[in-house]
């Protein structure tokens, strides 16, 4: 169980309240906010919002409507996103109770809880039933797990025959050596990255049919690039970024992952995977 340790690395105190403060100090209407003002840092990954369309648009027929299980749901941006512009009906599950907090109040301020409700708990062991969701969804969450093999398994799980499992993820690069502290570790024993040709052997094991396999390692630096760069650029506000949650080591961790993807130390990886049952 990594429960208290994924805890650790993402928790903390008061959450919802210091996102609503820090959104406040940057001028934004709190009575009023939309899914706009949380779109510099809601979606907790490389490539924010762009690279959710991206990944959803890679979905085979995606139907709006869908209903959609994400894994690893953090603050809820992406499920907002698959909510209001897909018209999803979409489950969160997150071990990281503030998150799951923060996550709930921003989505009742977007006006959006009628779509999404978020729940806490593990991914490898959830509470829903088998063949239940058109499409699995996880952005970010695979370096944080060991058991990859229960990690998919539960995906295969509760995705219904035909249906899909979208993933964009970091995994290792061919040259071993990661640099600390990144956005998933600040230390090594939170961090199970495995190599693309490890994760594709699994998720065949576990059932799945490859679809689409998309290397962004290198569209990742530039991400991160120019994140640095705005950041740079900023002189008086606050930056409203994952500075929030993260905290002041957010332009190291930044640096840190370009140094990581140059060095071949990480990859990052789409993927579109069919369950046939
Ligand atoms: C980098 S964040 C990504 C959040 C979100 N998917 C996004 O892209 O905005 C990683 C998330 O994975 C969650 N997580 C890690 N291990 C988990 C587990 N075993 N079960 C559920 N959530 C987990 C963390 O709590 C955190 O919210």
């Amino acid at each position: 169980m990594n429960s208290p340790k994924v805890n650790k690395q993402y928790g903390r105190d008061n959450l919802p309240d210091q996102i609503l403060t820090a959104l406040g100090n940057a001028g934004k209407d709190l009575d009023n906010l939309t899914r706009a003002d949380l779109g510099t840092f809601d979606e907790f990954h490389i490539g924010g919002l762009a690279e959710t369309r991206i990944l959803i648009s890679k979905i085979p027929d995606f139907q709006q409507g869908s209903k959609v299980l994400d894994m690893g749901s953090g603050l809820g941006g992406p499920a907002r996103t698959l909510a209001d512009e897909f018209d999803c009906e979409v489950v969160g599950i997150d071990l990281t109770q503030e998150y799951v907090k923060a996550a709930t109040v921003l989505t009742e301020r977007v006006g959006l809880s009628d779509k999404i409700t978020f729940k806490q708990g593990d991914v490898l062991d959830m509470p829903f039933e088998d063949n239940s969701f058109d499409v699995v969804w996880t952005q970010f969450v695979g370096m944080n797990i060991e058991a990859k093999q229960t990690f998919y398994e539960q995906a295969y799980r509760v995705v219904r025959d035909g249906g899909y499992l979208a993933f964009h993820e970091v995994m290792a690069g061919e040259n071993d050596g990661l640099i600390f502290p990144v956005f998933w570790a600040d230390v090594a024993e939170v961090n199970h990255l495995r190599s693309p040709e490890t994760v594709q052997e699994i998720l065949a094991d576990v059932g799945f049919e490859q679809i689409e396999w998309v290397d962004l390692t290198q569209a990742s630096v530039e991400f991160f690039e120019k994140m640095l760069t705005a950041r740079k650029q900023q002189t008086e506000k606050p930056p409203l970024g994952f500075n929030i949650f993260v905290g002041e080591e957010t332009p190291l961790k930044a640096q840190n992952i370009i140094k990581n993807l140059d060095a071949g130390h990480i990859k990052v990886v789409q993927g579109i995977y069919k369950a046939n049952k």
